[in-house]
This record gives structure tokens, sequence and C-alpha cells, in this order.
């Protein structure tokens, strides 16, 4: 099966015995990966397991926004994990991950790439990439959880959807030259495996350190929405739990475990 530059027998080869996509489900066209993911994780499939599509109908972002998924471009996966982790930890999954991401794409986008908490991947302050992490919870256990990943490779300005065409860019308009997905693909997966074991190994610490160095809101100024009324103060840190750490004009340490954050100064 072959897809421009996604090539289903190559991709397998290349991952056979790898520890993320040894176990490999290919879809030209599905509703969302992370659908197929949970119905997969349910079925019982084991840690590792990934789901990656060419294209996407029913592509999904967080807090139920769609996530723009056209064919022969971009990069849609989500992976199953089975982390020996409690739920209230579960948090750092999206967290690490944005680190995986955003290490791996400053191959490719050197020292333009930062984090925008919790986890969205930026180029240029552009949108590049996004997570959604799902978790299946079992009498107060992670059963699994689902590791969404939508990464805008080859995408034009011109076909990116007109409601995300200022905020969003992909790899290929930054770079000026098309990527090899497949190739992408593979490097992702190694360095999600390598941020992974330090997660379980609790070495939160060494996520933390290195999501701190690749975000510019530590000391700013930072607005939070997520239920009506915004909350604003200066960002001072990241709670082993994945929050954000504010300082409000009134002097008060306030953590955030949820929300869309925006840089104001
Ligand atoms: C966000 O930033 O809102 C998260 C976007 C996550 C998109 C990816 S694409 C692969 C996977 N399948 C989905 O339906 N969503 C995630």
């Amino acid at each position: 099966m072959r897809c421009i530059d996604l090539d289903l027998e190559i991709l397998i080869k290349k991952l056979a015995g790898k520890y993320f996509g040894h176990k490999l489900f290919y879809y030209s066209k599905t509703t969302s990966t992370n659908d197929k993911a949970f119905e997969l994780g349910i079925a019982g499939m084991p840690e590792g397991t990934a789901v990656i599509a060419d294209s996407q109908s029913r592509g999904k972002g967080r807090y139920q926004r769609s996530w723009y998924s056209p064919p022969g471009a971009n990069i849609y996966t989500s992976l199953i994990l089975r982390p020996q982790i409690t739920p209230s930890e579960a948090s750092m999954i999206p967290i690490m991950t944005g680190v995986a991401v955003a290490e791996v794409l400053n191959f490719y986008c050197s020292d333009k790439i930062s984090l925008k908490w919790p986890n969205d991947v930026f180029i240029n302050g552009k949108k590049v990439c996004g997570i959604l992490s799902q978790a299946k919870i079992q009498k107060e256990k992670i059963d699994f959880i689902v590791l969404g990943i939508g990464i805008n490779v080859n995408i034009g300005y011109k076909r990116l959807s007109e409601e995300i065409r200022d905020s969003a860019t992909s790899l290929a308009i930054e770079n000026g030259r098309k990527i090899s997905r497949q190739d992408l693909v593979i490097n992702l997966y190694e360095n999600l495996e390598k941020w992974y074991k330090k997660l379980q190994q609790k070495r939160f610490g060494a996520i933390k350190r290195k999501w701190l160095k690749l975000s510019p809101m530590i000391g700013k100024i930072v607005q939070v929405k997520f239920t009506e009324e915004p909350i604003e103060g200066k960002a001072t840190g990241l709670d082993d739990d994945g929050s954000l750490i504010l300082l409000t004009e009134e002097n008060k340490e306030i953590k955030i475990s949820a929300g869309d954050a925006t840089i104001m100064e």
C-alpha cells in the first residue's frame, strides 16, 4: 500500500521490534485515529500499538474542537500506552509528548520550535502540532491511554483551512521544502520511546526541565482560558502533575490544570 511518502511496507519493516509501532494499523482514511486506538485498547491491544491515517473525517482536538485532517500531507497518529502510573500522574503524559515532539521537530526547524502550555508545539509562533491524550480508567486505575498526535508536515499555506490559516503552520511552510512523513514518524516514535522511558522511571524532573527550556512562557504574564472567567498571572513554573504555576497580581500562587494559555506581554 503506497501513499506518496507513507509506504506501509517500509514502515512495518522499519518499526518491527520497536517499542512504538511494532503493531501498526494503517488507514488511508478513518474517522479519528484516537477513536480507532481506543477500540483497539478495549480489545486488549498491547502497549506500543500504533494507528496511522493518511486522512481523518472527524479528527478530534482538545475541548471537542475538530482537527483539520486532509489527505496526502500530514501525520495523524495515535499510540496505546499502558503505563504503571496513577491517574493523577497521567497529566505528565501529554507534557512528555510535547517535549518528545518538539525535540524531533527541532531537527527539521532548528531553534524555531517552542512549547505552549500544556502541550501545543509551535514554530515561529504558529501551531504545528496538537496532542490529545484520552485515558480509560477502571477502578481508579489507568487501563490504557490513547495518545493522539497531529503534525502539520507538508500542507501548504493555501490548503490550510481559512479558520486556522493565521494561527497554524506546517514544517514545509516554515522550511520551504517537503519532508518525508515516513522518516518523521520513525524518528517521532523513537524519540517518544526515549522520553516515555523517563516517565516510566518517574523521572518527571528531567521532563519538566526540558519543557521549561522549550517554553517561552515562564516569567511572562499569561492568560489561561478554561471557564468564562480567564485567569491571569505570571507563569513561574510547572508542577509535578503538569499544572502551570501562576503568580497572580495579589501575589497568590495558583496551579492551573486545564485550559488554553496565551502570553500577554
Ligand atoms: C489539539 O491541539 O486540540 C489536539 C489535536 C490532536 C489531533 C490528533 S490527530 C491524530 C489524533 N486523532 C485525532 O482525532 N486527534 C489526534
